[in-house]
């Protein structure tokens, strides 16, 4: 059996560099991006295995034009997708610049509808198909104050993965949301203690989730288990929104 290609965007740390080690140990070639040069090249240097890191901003079509490019070229196929790279720019509305909004829609929305695209392209080409798995978050469900930008764009991931899911069913290309809550990463590092303890009193489980806890779901939704489930939103939260 041929090695399956994987694609990791925003990998080179956090959730995303937990699930590139993951795939990794499960078996893949995993292609993993990040905004520069240099965090791409730190990240290498960590994974030890079968794994590739290429700079590259997924809200630039040029940019994601060449990544494919690249992948097609090293590799031929692409069989799983998972569309990480994310950033915030928190701001109260009324505050809320218009750079700072499409900022934020145009990496965490914008970016995974140019690798969607891009990817099914070459899955629909695959005998198996694909798997494409999307990380929205718990606030595209519930929304937060102060997180307009975010909120809208993790809600529209959502929106796309089921409207990719429906348009490509029938080529067996699985496309499937997590939502994650409050996961320890340098994205959540710089909130206050008054804020986590609060957080932490809203989650059953009494912990925060650690970047192998998203990586385990996304393993499974890449997995041979998975394949009757698409379209699907899988929250990983300890239980903070049921
Ligand atoms: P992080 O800030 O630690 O890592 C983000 C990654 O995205 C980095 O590798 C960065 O290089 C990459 N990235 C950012 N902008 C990019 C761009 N334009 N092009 C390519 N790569 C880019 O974030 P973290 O916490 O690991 O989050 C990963 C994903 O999980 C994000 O989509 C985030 O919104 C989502 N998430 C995180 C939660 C958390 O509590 N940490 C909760 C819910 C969702």
């Amino acid at each position: 059996m041929p090695v399956k290609i994987a694609l990791v965007t925003g990998g080179t740390r956090g959730i995303g560099k937990a699930i590139v080690s993951r795939f990794i140990k499960d078996g893949f070639h995993v292609v993993f991006t990040g905004r520069t040069e240099e965090s791409v090249s730190r990240a290498q240097d960590d994974f030890t295995g079968n794994a590739n890191g290429i700079p590259c901003n997924v809200a630039d079509p040029a940019a994601v034009k060449t990544l494919f490019e690249q992948i097609v070229k090293d590799h031929g196929t692409l069989d799983v997708l998972v569309n990480n790279a994310g950033i915030t720019r928190d701001g109260l509305l009324l505050r809320m610049k218009a750079d700072q909004w499409d900022e934020v829609v145009n990496t965490n929305l914008r970016g995974a509808f140019l690798c969607c695209q891009a990817a099914v392209r070459l899955m629909m080409k695959n005998e198996g198909g694909g798997r494409i798995i999307n990380i929205s978050s718990v606030i595209g469900l519930i929304g937060n104050g102060g997180q307009a930008n975010y909120s809208a764009a993790k809600a529209g991931l959502i929106g796309l993965t089921k409207s990719v899911a429906k348009e490509f069913g029938s080529r067996n290309i699985l496309v499937n949301a997590v939502a994650p809550g409050f996961i320890e990463t340098d994205m959540t590092a710089g909130l206050g203690e008054d804020m986590r303890k609060q957080l932490l009193d809203g989650i059953p489980l009494s912990r925060f989730g650690k970047p192998e806890d998203v990586a385990g779901v996304c393993s499974f939704l890449a997995g041979p288990d998975a394949g009757y489930i698409t379209g699907q939103v899988l929250t990983v939260d300890g239980g903070m929104v049921m």
